[in-house]
């Protein structure tokens, strides 16, 4: 038995995509797994009618028009969940071939041979973690989800207990949900994983400003996917991820730094406030003052903009993060945006910040966000 590297990866808890034995097997539900805070859209869920709704979606089995017992993308509500994902060398150990991607593919090449265009700071030995610099030598990641860090650790245990020594642990991760009305925002402050694409068979009832891409954006081998895939590739998908680490306290300090004043009308917070929301795009709701929170909680109405009306860059300025990650009306929205969309699934690691790193504005516990995206 050839011996395959694997990135572990502990999330808790966190919604992850299931393959679909792992789908089949575990049908029952329980609550937990998912996080709901206010602002998020229901999620779509292929399950048959539920006992009691974890979130106030409607049952939508019925109107799916995807195969489900033939798909890999199935949003799995269950104590645990487990995902497996293969680098192009994993692959091709897998396979035995050597020639799976055309060379130069950038999934045969990995995101270290991308990292000076992604502005990741040269050299990336420095940097990046050092189990992801080689890429070759990099097989594979395991996807944990479970409502708690003792259940992914059985899970995990469980999972190299079936494998034995066939894998090699290079390195892993626990993540964990923000605490408390923290709960759904990343480690900056900001609430995350408002904006997801609806997926046609899935995404019966988009909310307000949820653009229905085709299945095959992000499902290999479905409607829309625009290349010839192998037969075994077939309703998977590529996935990205990173760890990417944020410095809260300096970030912080920099938007205090730096903060936009109007003199004599803006107070200190509502300038570093303005500064914080102008990067990101959207406000953050530990500095309520220039934002709505009614419109903040709705699912309906918080994701319901584009840049028709604002392409002065007046508003969300080009460079905000999610403007440039996802320019809507800036390019036409039905063709080559779309093409280019992502699902999100991201979870924060690390600890809160301490009073300590606050007092300081400095970071001394490692924390930020373990960034796992479905993309084609
Ligand atoms: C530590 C790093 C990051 C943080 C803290 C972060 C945070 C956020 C936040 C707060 C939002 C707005 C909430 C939402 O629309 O769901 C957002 C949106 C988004 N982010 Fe990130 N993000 C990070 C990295 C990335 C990366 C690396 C990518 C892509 C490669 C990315 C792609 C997106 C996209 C596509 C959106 C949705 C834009 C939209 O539809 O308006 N993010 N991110
Ligand atoms: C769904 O996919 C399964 C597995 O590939 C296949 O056996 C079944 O015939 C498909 N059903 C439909 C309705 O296409
Ligand atoms: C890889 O090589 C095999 C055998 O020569 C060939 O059949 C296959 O088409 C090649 N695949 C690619 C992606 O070039
Ligand atoms: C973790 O979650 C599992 C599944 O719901 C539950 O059985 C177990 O008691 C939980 N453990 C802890 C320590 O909360
Ligand atoms: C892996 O280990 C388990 C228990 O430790 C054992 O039952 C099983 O036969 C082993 N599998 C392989 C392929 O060695
Ligand atoms: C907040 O948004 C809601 C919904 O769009 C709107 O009715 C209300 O007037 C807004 N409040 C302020 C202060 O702008
Ligand atoms: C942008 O939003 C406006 C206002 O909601 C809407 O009328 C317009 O059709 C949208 N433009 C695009 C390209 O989606
Ligand atoms: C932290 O940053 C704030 C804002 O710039 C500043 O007022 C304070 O003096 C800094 N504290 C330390 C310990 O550097």
């Amino acid at each position: 038995m050839r011996s395959f590297s694997i990135l572990l990866h502990a999330l808790c808890p966190t919604i992850i995509i299931s393959s679909a034995h792992a789908a089949q097997q575990k049908r029952q539900e329980s609550p937990g797994l998912l996080i709901n805070p206010p602002g998020f859209f229901p999620l779509p869920t292929p399950h048959a009618p539920r006992p009691e709704p974890l979130i106030s979606s409607q049952p939508q089995s019925e109107q799916f028009t995807l195969n489900l017992s033939n798909i890999q993308g199935d949003i799995l509500i269950s104590p645990s969940a487990v995902n497996i994902a293969f680098s192009n060398s994993g692959l091709e150990l897998l396979l035995g071939v050597t020639n799976l991607t055309a060379s130069g593919d950038p999934f045969a090449a990995g995101q270290a041979s991308d990292a000076f265009n992604l502005g990741d700071p040269s050299p990336i030995q420095n940097n990046w973690i050092p189990g992801f610099v080689d890429t070759a030598a990099l097989h594979g990641v395991f996807l944990i989800g479970a409502q708690n860090t003792s259940l992914a650790n059985d899970v995990l245990d469980q999972i190299i207990s079936y494998l034995n020594d066939s894998i090699v642990e290079i390195y892993s991760l626990q993540a964990s949900a923000r605490p408390g009305d923290k709960e759904g925002h990343e480690h900056f402050g900001y609430l995350d994983g408002i904006s997801q694409p609806g997926i046609s068979g899935f995404t019966t009832n988009p909310v307000n400003g949820q653009v229905v891409i085709p299945p095959g954006i992000i499902l290999l081998g479905e409607e829309g996917d625009p290349v010839v895939r192998p037969e075994w590739a077939q309703d998977g998908s590529f996935l990205v991820f990173r760890q990417m680490q944020q410095l809260v306290p300096e970030f912080d300090t920099f938007l205090t730094n730096n903060a936009l004043m109007i003199p004599e009308i803006t107070t200190l917070e509502e300038g570093r406030d303005l500064l914080g929301a102008r990067m990101m795009g959207r406000a953050n709701r530990a500095f309520p003052l220039s934002d709505n929170l009614t419109l903040a909680a709705d699912p309906n109405l918080n994701n319901d903009f584009n840049y028709t009306l604002t392409d002065d860059n007046s508003l969300c300025p080009f460079a905000s993060h999610i403007r440039k990650s996802y320019p809507r009306s800036d390019l036409d929205e039905t063709t080559v945006d779309n093409l280019h969309r992502i699902m999100r699934a991201s979870t924060p690691y690390g600890p809160e910040v301490t009073a300590e790193e606050t007092a300081s504005n400095t970071t001394t516990f490692d924390r930020g966000l373990a960034f796992g995206d479905l993309w084609l």
